[in-house]
């Protein structure tokens, strides 16, 4: 079994824990467009299983993936969590029957997502709810003031132990820490996707993690000449070099890449250890510029 300090990134202190930097994303065990139950639930409780055993000790989920599918799913299959396990939910939208997710940040909204959140996880406290704000296009201006306080609030009555923001804009973020310590953000950036690099520095400095979600590019996987000629040069696959970046970006980057198979799980923890050269990093600089 590898250990969680032999995960490629080492841990980081995230809030009131201890976390692998090499994380796992939970939204892809869900059906198609995160509808539904997947095809194979004893596949995805096994890729659940191997996420554990294999040292990581952060998952992230949301009950409205399936809506409430990936949640139960993790419940099933690791509850009586380890002691070690980190899982990190958002609240702030729901599902429609269309598969659309609807903004749902009234303050009625968040607490009825948050008690839904606890009885799908099974448990008395969330480790980490992050605001989400933002839309399918993306963060969105406008205040957070009102979700945050409401989160606070369930905080303090002992229901949350660490609070987030996510699909944020850079204004959203120095707001929601005029309201709160926050310990996370959670926004899509990748090697083609860099709009967050100086937020990313400036929460580095304040010892705040940034998770980018989307790490090889979501649904549409990342594709590019330059990375293509640095995965063939370095024998590996884009996916590696992507991930490898990232953790190489900046030490306060926690990985969340998604699977539903047990084969790129592991792939992904081997690849993500890999040394690039300042040579590389280079040329993978001329991505999305
Ligand atoms: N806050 C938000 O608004 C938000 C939005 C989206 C996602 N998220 C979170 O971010 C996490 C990561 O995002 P994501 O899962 O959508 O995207 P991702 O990690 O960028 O990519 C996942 C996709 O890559 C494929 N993949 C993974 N490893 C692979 C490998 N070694 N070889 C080939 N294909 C591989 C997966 O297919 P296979 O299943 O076939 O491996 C899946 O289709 C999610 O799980 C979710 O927890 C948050």
């Amino acid at each position: 079994m590898t250990t969680t300090t032999s995960l490629p990134g080492g841990t980081w202190t995230l809030g009131d824990a201890t976390v692998t930097r090499f994380g796992y994303g939970a939204m892809q065990l869900a059906g198609p467009w995160v509808m539904g139950p997947p095809a194979d639930p004893e596949a995805a409780r096994a890729v659940l299983r191997d996420v554990v055993e294999l040292g990581i000790t952060h998952i992230d989920t949301s009950d409205a993936y399936g809506p409430r599918v990936t949640n139960v799913l993790i419940r099933e299959t690791l509850h009586p969590y380890p002691e070690s396990l980190f899982i990190a939910t958002k609240v702030g939208a729901n599902r429609d029957a269309e598969g659309g997710w609807p903004t749902a940040r009234r303050p009625e909204d968040l607490r009825k997502q948050v008690h839904e959140n606890l009885l799908a996880l099974g448990v008395e406290a969330l480790d980490l709810v992050n605001m989400r704000m933002g839309d399918a296009q993306g963060p969105q201006p406008g205040s957070i003031a009102e979700g945050m306080e409401t989160l606070v609030e369930l905080q303090q009555e002992g229901l949350i132990r660490n609070l987030g923001v996510s699909n944020v804009t850079a204004e959203q973020v120095v707001e929601a820490r005029t309201i709160t310590p926050i310990v996370c953000v959670q926004n899509m950036y990748n090697l083609a996707h860099r709009g967050d690099d100086a937020l990313i520095d400036e929460l580095a400095s304040d010892g705040i993690a940034y998770v980018p979600f989307f790490p090889l590019g979501g649904f549409s996987p990342l594709q590019s000449d330059a990375l293509s000629r640095v995965a063939s040069r370095l024998k590996t696959t884009p996916m590696a070099v992507a991930l490898a970046w990232l953790l190489q970006r900046s030490p306060n980057i926690l990985l969340i890449p998604g699977t539903s198979s047990p084969a790129h799980l592991r792939e992904n923890i081997a690849g993500a250890g890999l040394a690039l050269t300042a040579t590389d990093l280079a040329e993978l600089d001329t991505i999305g510029r």
